[in-house]
């Protein structure tokens, strides 16, 4: 417990002494979470974290997360120093996705409207029309299709699906998954409901589709924070990362939270309700990339001038 405060202090200083602010994502560790929090950051979903990091003054920003998020931070401050704790920290949807093949799909179909998750590379994210998040890709998906568009969506199937099941829009789906939340299981879920019947069940879009059919609440990570706010349950069934329950205990201190079910146990599932590339932000690599300056995103200058466009556009839509 020693040591965690001495790197908070350690890191609080560092922040300040460096012109620095730290943006985390709620899957990360619950002590950067805090710490984002203590020192005038912030931790919030992938859309706030863009648009936090942009509207903040700070000359550098650390970004606690994962590397789409390190590099849409760049993307948007092209002038800004991002560091982030790691830079192995990737993302299953971002992998399932190589700019040259996804390129060749969208050449293929050129008459589609070319929405991706923010979950992806800046060059994916140059080749695109738009960029959504899991909390606006709804609305934004809507309103393209109010203007008769037809779209070409990537990587992720589960959310892809659940828009177009929503919205009834014409998407032709890439076949990405979040190796996370591929994992839970409707069957179990289901058992786990009759198990608690006053329960709401929390999911989110990226899960498959038979688990979003069991949700009272679907959405984002903030959306769902929101969701065990206001809904009147004391108790709640989370199909989400782990890492967020810190965020919902913390905001609602009389309720229970229960993970939803997986299909491994402990050790023998890698990635059961918790992000591995989340899990690589640490105490001690945010005090080191803040120290040494290593760990710095870049992104080919040559790309930001497209890729800014489609994240600039989501930026606008939803402000
Ligand atoms: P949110 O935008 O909901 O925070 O999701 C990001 C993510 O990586 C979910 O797995
Ligand atoms: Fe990617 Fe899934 Fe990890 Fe989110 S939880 S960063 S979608 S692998």
């Amino acid at each position: 417990a020693e040591e965690v405060a001495d790197y908070r202090q350690a890191i609080a200083a560092e922040l300040k002494a460096r012109d620095a602010v730290l943006v985390a994502h709620y899957y990360t560790d619950p002590i950067l979470q805090a710490l984002a929090e203590e020192t005038g950051g912030c931790v919030a979903d992938s859309l706030e974290m863009a648009r936090f990091g942009s509207q903040h003054p700070a000359s550098t920003i650390v970004v606690a997360g994962v590397r789409f998020m390190g590099e849409t931070a760049k993307i948007l401050n092209p002038e800004k120093r991002i560091l982030m704790p790691t830079l192995e920290a990737t993302c299953s949807l971002d992998l399932g996705c190589p700019v040259e093949e996804f390129s060749a799909y969208c050449d293929q179909h050129p008459e589609r409207t070319v929405v991706v998750y923010a979950n992806t590379s800046a060059a994916v994210k140059a080749r695109a029309d738009w960029v959504v998040t899991s909390s606006c890709a709804l609305e934004i998906v809507e309103s393209l299709m109010d203007n008769g568009e037809k779209i070409l969506w990537a990587p992720d199937q589960h959310l892809g699906r659940y828009i177009q099941r929503e919205t009834g829009a014409d998407m032709l789906l890439w076949e990405g998954a979040c190796i996370v939340h591929e994992e839970f299981k409707a069957r179990q879920l289901h058992d786990l409901k009759a198990l608690y019947p006053d329960a709401a069940v929390l999911v989110h879009p990226e899960s498959p589709e038979a688990v979003v059919a069991l949700a009272d609440a679907v959405g984002s990570t903030s959306q769902l924070i929101k969701a065990a706010q206001t809904l009147p349950n004391q108790i709640f069934i989370v199909a989400t990362d782990r890492g967020i329950l810190y965020k919902m205990q913390q905001l609602c201190p009389g309720k229970s939270f229960i993970e939803a079910p997986t299909a491994g146990q402990g050790a023998a599932c890698r990635s059961c309700a918790h992000c591995p590339w989340m899990a690589m932000n640490t105490l001690e690599r945010t005090l080191q990339c803040l120290r040494t300056g290593s760990n710095e995103i870049h992104v080919d200058p040559a790309l930001i001038p497209r890729a800014v466009k489609p994240l600039k556009r989501m930026l606008d839509f939803t402000q």
